[in-house]
């Protein structure tokens, strides 16, 4: 008995597995899940690239994997960018067009070629700045993650680029279902996010005096996620969407080259999605400390969430007993290792930071400002609270007291 071969099955697992070889996710399904729900968008967008019998031309560079080509040679390589023009040229199955202001496409969808889209032979944008407009920048943009792993070239292009935005109290500086044109670094002032649900505007978090803003819109291709209300008078730093496309999420390809297998590690994270994890990868800063520097503060009001890259934090508390109260000593109460974190009580409780940290010796750390947890890490919190039992019990052990964290 002879098996007949659908017309089109060789080159569509052909094209599967020449996209594999290229990209070499970690995740074989979940990349074909991306891979052939990408194929069947461009087939619906453009009906005439489809084969007799509704076959698909396998494509040789149309498919990305959530947001990015992944771990393909060329990322991040200009050198490289005449051989995928040549790759191109041997097929002619169009990858679908790349949304630019015009339209808006799901994060899955989002492509993103920081050699195709914005090449280093565009203009510069520089917006000319006094030297005192000059220091209050970079004083703003001195703790803004997303900068962290620019280099001092990139970052200077950046300071260039910035622009200053005033704003006064109910100002919308971003709405809900806009497409996006720039990112926005506060310099000060207080501002809602403002979340549309079902009908219902809820204000989720808020900005206070300090952070970012504005990059989903920019590093996805998607409409804003959430209006930004001025609560009162205040200065943000604008960064145009072609230059932060061109800088940032340049040098966002590159991180997740770098941290993709050790994300991956992170036991807290091992429930999520590959999707997912990406998106932390793209929003993390890396900051060093030197040995003895303290990450937190005891008491302090917190706005991060830390995972150890490397080296080793000691965690220290206050100590309860009247004599040590006075001399201010600390009890070290636990250490964090590589792929263990720190610094989400404060911001899954609401409360101050209830012990402080430090380096023990260098330490690298991945950070994460509040907004991006509660946005991205709300699945995880479950793991979280349960730890927090643990952390009474080690108190319980330590100073002979219940402390209950939660209240
Ligand atoms: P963007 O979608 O470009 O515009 C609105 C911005 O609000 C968004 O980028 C984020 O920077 C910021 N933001 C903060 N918290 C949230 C949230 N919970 N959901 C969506 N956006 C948020
Ligand atoms: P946070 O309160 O934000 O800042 C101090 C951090 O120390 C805390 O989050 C936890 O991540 C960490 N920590 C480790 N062990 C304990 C413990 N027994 N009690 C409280 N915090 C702890």
């Amino acid at each position: 008995m002879s098996i007949e071969i659908p017309a089109g099955l060789t080159e569509l697992l052909q094209g599967y597995t020449v996209e594999v070889l290229r990209q070499r996710p970690p995740d074989l399904v979940e990349f074909a899940v991306q891979y052939f729900t990408r194929l069947r968008e461009s087939r619906s967008q453009d009906g005439a690239k489809a084969g007799p019998g509704g076959a698909v031309k396998a494509p040789v560079k149309g498919v990305v994997f959530d947001g990015e080509p992944m771990q393909t040679e060329s990322n991040g390589d200009e050198g490289e960018e005449e051989e995928d023009d040549d790759e191109d040229d041997d097929s002619d199955f169009e990858p679908p067009p790349i949304s630019r202001f015009n339209r808006r496409v799901s994060v899955c969808a989002e492509a993103f070629n920081p050699d195709e889209e914005e090449d280093d032979t565009e203009p510069r944008v520089v917006h000319p700045k006094t030297d005192e407009q000059r220091c209050r920048l970079q004083e703003a943009c001195r703790d803004i993650l997303l900068f962290k792993t620019l280099d001092q070239e990139q970052m200077s292009q950046v300071l260039d680029a910035m622009f200053e935005h005033r704003v006064q109290a109910k100002d919308h500086v971003i709405n809900q279902g806009d497409d996006g044109d720039n990112f926005y670094v506060i310099e000060r002032g207080v501002f809602d996010i403002v979340v549309e649900r079902g009908g219902q505007a809820l204000c989720v978090g808020k900005y206070d005096n300090k952070g970012s803003f504005g990059e989903l819109a920019l590093m996805y291709n998607t409409p804003r996620a959430a209006t930004i209300i001025a609560t009162n008078e205040g200065a943000l730093w604008g960064l145009d969407r072609v230059t932060f496309r061109r800088l940032v999420l340049k040098n966002n390809a590159k991180k997740r080259k770098m941290y993709e297998i050790f994300i991956e590690s992170v036991p807290l994270l091992k429930s999520l999605e590959l999707s997912e994890r990406m998106k932390i990868v793209d929003v993390i800063g890396v900051k060093m400390y030197h040995d003895g520097e303290r990450i937190i503060t005891q008491g302090d009001k917190a706005d991060c969430f830390y995972i150890v890259e490397s080296g080793e934090v000691r965690i220290m508390m206050k100590s309860k007993t009247k004599a040590a109260q006075q001399d201010n000593s600390e009890v070290e109460i636990a250490r964090c290792t590589r792929g263990q974190y720190f610094g989400e009580l404060a911001l899954v409780t609401n409360k101050p930071r209830a012990a402080s940290a430090y380096a023990e010796g260098e330490v690298k750390c991945l950070v994460m400002d509040v907004q991006a947890f509660e946005r991205l890490l709300g699945s995880c919190k479950e793991i979280m609270q349960r730890n927090i039992a643990h952390y009474e019990e080690q108190l319980v052990a330590l100073f002979g007291s219940s402390m209950d964290l939660r209240d």
